[in-house]
């Protein structure tokens, strides 16, 4: 019989990729793992919910449904505040970063930024959605209150990064800064098995996913490079193939498995366009530059931006190098 290996053989047997790490950061991607099942399982019954209640209403037991991502984002919180490992954690769901500061934090060197629930509105059509986290050493010191400055640290001082995708199957994809690896989840055994080790994503691509959609109101370098895309040259595989899900983790996942580019870019009505810089943008730039792609905000890349909030937004171009290149080519020959 064929010997798989699961998320918790990996991460113990590569503890050594975390020199100074004693086992913290094992523990907490284990914490994540934990949460990710009890998301899952949430996310399994959502259909259920027309039938045993609708969210906002009263379930059958006479309880309040909770709207699915702020379960996901109390279950992620209540199982990492339990453990040791973080001092605080900020998410999309929250408006400001909550500090834990009972005694089992006051050795925890660790905050995470968390987007608990990606692509929600996709829940009530059936279409995947994802968890996307991210993790920073504190830069305050350990035994005091968390503080903004903790969370707010360029993307390139991650020191893991990864996202759960509940599709087809539910996988979860991590990087610790050694390349990207993907566990899927056998719900049978409840255990995630390593199945795509070494994650790389080609180095070009044909599929271009953007919500096309807002197409009036792109800056002219994305109108220009969406024309290119759409012409005819066998040469360079011309058309490329239109893909959009409209969960950035369902996208990047495609994207990262066969090659492609994901933008979202500033609009008129929206200068930064819509995605967050911390707990987004920069742990999917973390992962696409492992698995040897690139991300950036059309100009600069997107891990030496310097955060100023907490739920900053960005404009995001993402995927396979030589695509991102090109993109940024025509962003800057029709910068407006
Ligand atoms: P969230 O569900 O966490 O708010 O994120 C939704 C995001 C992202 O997943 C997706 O790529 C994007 O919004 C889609 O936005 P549009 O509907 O504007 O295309
Ligand atoms: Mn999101
Ligand atoms: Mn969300």
């Amino acid at each position: 019989m064929q010997r798989h290996t699961t998320l918790g053989e990996f991460l113990i047997k590569n503890q050594k990729d975390f020199p100074y790490a004693k086992g913290e950061l094992t523990a907490l991607l284990s914490s994540i793992r934990l949460a990710g099942k009890m998301v899952n399982q949430e996310i399994n019954k959502a259909g259920l919910a027309n039938i045993l209640g609708a969210a906002g209403n009263e379930n059958v037991q006479g309880e309040d449904q909770m709207k699915l991502d702020v379960l996901a984002n109390d279950l992620f919180i209540s199982t990492l505040q339990n453990r040791g490992e973080i001092c605080g954690i900020g998410s999309e769901e929250m408006e400001d970063f909550v500090s834990f500061e009972e005694e089992i934090h006051k050795d925890a060197k660790y905050v995470v930024l968390m987007d608990p629930l990606d692509g929600s509105s996709n829940i009530d059509v059936n279409v995947s959605v994802g968890t996307i986290f991210s993790i920073y050493r504190r830069v305050s010191e350990p035994g005091t209150p968390a503080v903004l400055e903790d969370f707010l640290q360029p993307g390139n001082k991650q020191v893991a990064a990864g996202y759960l995708i509940f599709g087809t199957s539910t996988m979860l994809v991590y990087t610790s800064g050694n390349g990207v690896h993907g566990f899927t989840y056998d719900p049978g055994i409840g255990s995630f098995f390593l199945s795509h080790p070494k994650m790389t994503i080609p180095e070009d691509g044909k599929i271009y996913s953007i919500n096309e959609g807002n197409y009036v109101h792109f800056p002219d370098g994305v109108k220009k490079y969406l024309k290119w895309c759409q012409e005819l040259d066998p040469t360079t595989n011309r058309p490329f193939t239109s893909r959009y899900i409209g969960s950035l983790v369902a996208d990047f996942h495609r994207n990262l498995l066969k090659g492609g580019i994901y933008i979202y870019p500033r609009g008129t009505t929206a200068p930064n366009g819509k995605l967050r810089l911390l707990y987004e943008c920069n742990p999917m730039a973390f992962l696409m530059e492992q698995a040897g792609g690139k991300a950036s905000d059309g100009y600069r890349r997107i891990m030496d931006l310097e955060p100023t909030e907490l739920h900053q937004r960005v404009p995001f171009f993402c995927g396979s190098s030589k695509m991102v290149e090109k993109a940024e080519a025509f962003m800057e020959e029709y910068k407006n």
